[in-house]
């Protein structure tokens, strides 16, 4: 059994100038936007534990940005505040995969 109920990694890999990778998309930015929002919104809580993470590659830096959201092992890619704040309602809080973003 996942220690945490979601257990979300954002991928914030930062390549030399030039070259793809997340954090071209403003990943970390996003990363602390949902942060914080999961803390404001009070999601997390002693029965449903949530954690945000930062990490490196993921290893599907083509479709990025990237995250996963475990243990459901879930891959989404987002563009804007609104798809982060759909997956952080939809997934985060209530389990519904958002098959929109899905990759
Ligand atoms: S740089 Fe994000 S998955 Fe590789």
């Amino acid at each position: 059994m996942s220690h945490y109920d979601k257990h979300v990694f954002f991928c914030v890999n930062q390549r030399p100038a030039g070259e793809d990778c997340c954090n071209n998309h403003d990943a970390q930015a996003a990363r602390d936007y949902v942060k914080d929002k999961v803390k404001q919104l009070g999601i997390s809580t002693e029965k449903h534990q949530v954690r945000i993470n930062s990490a490196g590659c993921l290893g599907r830096c083509e479709l990025g940005p990237v995250l996963v959201v475990y243990p459901d092992a879930v891959w989404y890619t987002y563009v804007d505040r609104s798809d982060l704040d759909e997956i952080i309602e939809e997934h985060i809080r209530n389990g519904r995969v958002v098959e929109r973003l899905k990759i």
